[in-house]
């Protein structure tokens, strides 16, 4: 099977996880939910139109194909955004319009069943491609929970289904909550000039927002057609101040592994400095150092690996290697690079 095709039928799974999730954790309205089914029908119509897809057909249809995918994937997006926003019920009138608009852009997936769909490279890794709403300022409250770019199961066997599961769906969406619900109390507090409780929902804050932050970075920052080497001017820039890629490596791994309890490994770009450092962050709040942009961050909380690596920390840092997104991280580093104060 081409690698178009497998990505096609990779994306097709993570369409229909996150229609499962939304099912499992959402109550959506009666037109959202006949969207959603709509939807449900054209993930898995480009996954079986994906699975016959042979390298002599290929060629002929991967472009139409990958065009269409891409704007179910817009739309999508806008969906889950929809799907959200469906909770409060000020949302609800521009809701129902945006979703009509969503779904007059759809044309009726039954009638496609003979048009090819099929995904393009890129739709693997969607999450690396900033979503539309990003143009937006999230509102205080309006936080959601990003869509994992690849199907749960895409990193094995580095990273197993199950933990993948867990740590997307309930832990990443638990920080979404609790986040939102902070920025809510504390705008609550501002109205109300009450701030009596000003230090748990300022901790709540720290905590939820970095962990939604960081996870927000985390996940796009993997890849199951990751690992290698990074290029470029990042490439340069680690040579340069940690002296070659594979001491970089060592530090990262030994900063990783050697994290006291919960918390992260980050690579940052100091706009201050100038250059590249490690730093690691217990849980997500202490000891981080805040005038920095995180590039690449690996999630050392034992959630992320206990299933599959049980105490082996070490082993889940080591492999984790091979399924780095670099390009991703290339990305962030060439818009964070931009970004330079007056040195001190
Ligand atoms: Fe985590």
């Amino acid at each position: 099977m081409v690698e178009e095709a497998k990505n096609l039928l990779d994306w097709s799974q993570w369409g229909r996880q996150w229609i499962e999730h939304l099912r499992r954790h959402k109550t959506l309205n009666r037109e959202l939910e006949r969207h959603l089914h709509k939807f449900e029908e054209t993930f898995t119509l480009i996954g079986r139109q994906a699975s016959k897809l042979d390298s002599t057909q290929a060629g002929d249809e991967l472009p139409t194909l990958i065009t269409r995918a891409e704007q179910v994937q817009e739309q999508f997006h806008h969906f889950l955004r929809l799907a959200q926003l469906s909770e409060d019920e000020h949302m609800e009138q521009e809701m129902r319009e945006s979703a009509q608009e969503s779904i007059n852009v759809q044309p009726a997936v039954a009638e496609e069943v003979q048009v090819p769909v099929v995904v393009p490279a890129p739709i693997s890794y969607p999450g690396a491609r900033e979503p539309v709403r990003a143009a937006r300022p999230v509102p205080a409250g309006r936080h959601t929970l990003p869509p994992l770019p690849y199907a749960y199961n895409a990193l094995e066997p580095y990273i197993d289904e199950a933990t993948m599961q867990i740590h997307h769906n309930k832990l990443h969406q638990k920080y979404v909550d609790d986040l939102n619900t902070a920025e809510r109390k504390l705008a609550e507090a501002r109205e109300s000039g009450n701030f009596e409780l000003i230090r748990h929902w300022e901790r709540e804050l720290a905590f939820n927002g970095a962990g939604h932050y960081l996870h927000t970075i985390f996940w796009p920052a993997m890849s199951p057609n990751g690992g290698g080497t990074p290029s470029g001017d990042l490439a340069a820039a680690i040579n340069r101040y940690f002296g070659s890629y594979n001491a970089f490596r060592r530090q990262f791994s030994q900063a990783a592994e050697k994290v006291e309890g919960p918390g992260w490994a980050i690579l940052v770009w100091s706009p201050r400095a100038h250059h590249l450092e490690i730093l690691t962050a217990e849980k997500h709040q202490n000891l981080s150092q805040w005038d920095v942009i995180p590039l690449l961050a690996l999630d050392v909380w034992e959630h992320a690996y206990f299933l599959g690596y049980q105490t082996q920390r070490d082993k889940y840092v080591e492999n984790w290697w091979n399924i780095v997104n670099w390009p991703y991280v290339e990305e962030r580093y060439e818009k964070a690079r931009k970004l330079r104060w007056e040195p001190y």
